[in-house]
């Protein structure tokens, strides 16, 4: 079986838990795509709020109904990717560019579930380059700021800003993002608190706390994690 295999896997598995009625939000990237087709293909009422501008547009060329996140109150589920899954299901979001909107849908859910095929689950946690989303306004300043932070925190490689074909990636909310590839991150609280307290920087791709489980896609089928 492909990666492409196991991601549709994990995001099969996750549709078939959601239930009629029920407020849901969509995660962003190819493993959350399979999930939006397989809820989709469900044809339950349902609402849906999405963390990205390009999932909203999938979900809504695919028949469901996509609100706001300011109209949704709590969310009942929400399923999402991950680029790495850590002990107790500590995650790295945000190779998709959409970290911020991501985690607000995740912090308005009373549950969240990650979806991801295995490759996600292996190595030191640390391995996916951490993305640092940060306001555009003087962004390389901050960038310098956020350089002697991570130093302080033992992680010497420089953040480097996120391009793609030439050009600066940014965001549904117009910012810009720093990988950092930190290696293996001994205390990810630590972390995640002193990135939160770098004036310019909007949010990090660490997700603690937050998945009460995660579906992964195997060759022997999927598997369910708890943290
Ligand atoms: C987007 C994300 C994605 O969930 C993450 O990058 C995983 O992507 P994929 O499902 O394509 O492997 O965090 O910001």
């Amino acid at each position: 079986m492909s990666v492409d295999d196991h991601k549709r896997a994990a995001g099969q598995a996750a549709a078939a838990l959601v239930e009629d009625g029920m407020i849901v939000g969509l995660g962003t990237a190819s493993t959350s795509e399979f999930f939006v087709a397989a809820l989709a293909a469900r044809k339950l009422t349902l609402k849906c709020v999405a963390t990205s501008e390009a999932t909203a547009a999938l979900a809504t060329r695919l028949g469901l109904t996509v609100i706001d996140l300011d109209d949704a109150g709590v969310i009942d589920l929400t399923v999402d990717g991950a680029d790495e899954i850590g002990p107790g299901l500590a995650l790295i979001k945000g190779g998709g560019a959409a970290l911020l909107r991501e985690k607000l849908v995740w912090e308005a859910s009373a549950r969240c579930i990650a979806i991801a095929d295995a490759t996600k689950t292996v190595g030191p946690f640390g391995r996916f380059p951490l993305p640092v989303e940060v306001v555009s306004f003087g962004h390389a300043s901050t960038a310098r700021r956020l350089a002697a932070v991570l130093q302080r925190q033992g992680i010497a490689a420089p953040p480097v800003l996120r391009t793609k074909a030439g050009q600066t990636v940014r965001t549904d909310s117009g910012n810009v993002i720093y990988n950092v590839a930190c290696g293996t991150i001994a205390d990810p609280p630590a972390l995640a608190a002193a990135l939160k307290a770098i004036t310019g920087v909007v949010e990090h791709g660490l997700f603690l706390g937050l998945a009460q489980t995660a579906l992964i896609g195997t060759d022997e089928g999927v598997r369910t994690l708890h943290p």
